[in-house]
């Protein structure tokens, strides 16, 4: 049964026209990421296929990548929103190009093994796990405080207006000295 048989009403031409319209939007689904996770020379559509030809499937989930959904090392779904690569680095296109081209370099001793990957490789797949996810990236920079003192470039208030004078001012007084809500 045709597109034609089911929707008669719509003059064919004009059907031919529209119907590669939903393969569009499938291809689409993900924005690119953005500009702090672009990999600058990687060619996502080429790190796709080098990840299928490079068995990365036999030991990781990746999306879109055929066959790719072995449980050995973590799954690398919506790669844009993880915070550290291997739990060594934190996650930028810089670190995870490191990763993939030396990671017993980084991390002696993990159970992922060197691959031999070029730079160009390296790129390349880089560039296609940062799309995973990339409508839901974080806007700030990868990597999570690991003290009160490493807090790391927050652009955004982490209290809300009133609280943060409170803090401020709690923050001011002398150590030891009574806190204003408790005498
Ligand atoms: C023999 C199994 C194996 C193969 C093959 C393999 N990996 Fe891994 N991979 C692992 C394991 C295990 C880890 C976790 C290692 C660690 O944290 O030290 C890992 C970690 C990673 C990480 C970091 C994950 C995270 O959550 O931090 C990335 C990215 C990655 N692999 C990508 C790849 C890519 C791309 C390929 C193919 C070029 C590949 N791996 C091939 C086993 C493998």
């Amino acid at each position: 049964m045709s597109i034609g048989t089911i929707i008669p009403a719509m003059p064919r031409p004009r059907l031919r026209r529209f119907l590669p319209l939903p393969f569009l939007l499938l291809a689409c689904d993900e924005p690119a990421p953005p500009a702090h996770l672009q990999i600058v020379g990687g060619n996502p559509a080429r790190g796709r296929a080098a990840m299928l030809e490079h068995g990365c499937g036999a030991c990781h989930v990746i999306p879109g990548v055929r066959n790719a959904v072995a449980w050995v090392g973590p799954p690398l779904t919506e790669w844009s929103r993880r915070g550290y690569v291997g739990g060594r680095l934190p996650n930028t296109p810089a670190n995870l190009v490191r990763w993939l081209r030396d990671t017993q370099g980084i991390s002696p001793g993990s159970a992922m093994p060197d691959l031999g990957l070029s730079e160009e490789e390296a790129r390349d797949m880089a560039a296609y796990l940062f799309t995973l996810g990339a409508g839901r990236a974080p806007v700030q920079p990868a990597g999570m405080p690991t003290g009160p003192d490493e807090a790391g470039p927050r652009p955004e208030p982490r209290l809300r207006p009133g609280l943060r004078a409170d803090a401020e001012a709690a923050h001011a007084r002398p150590a030891g000295a009574p806190s204003a809500g408790t005498e």
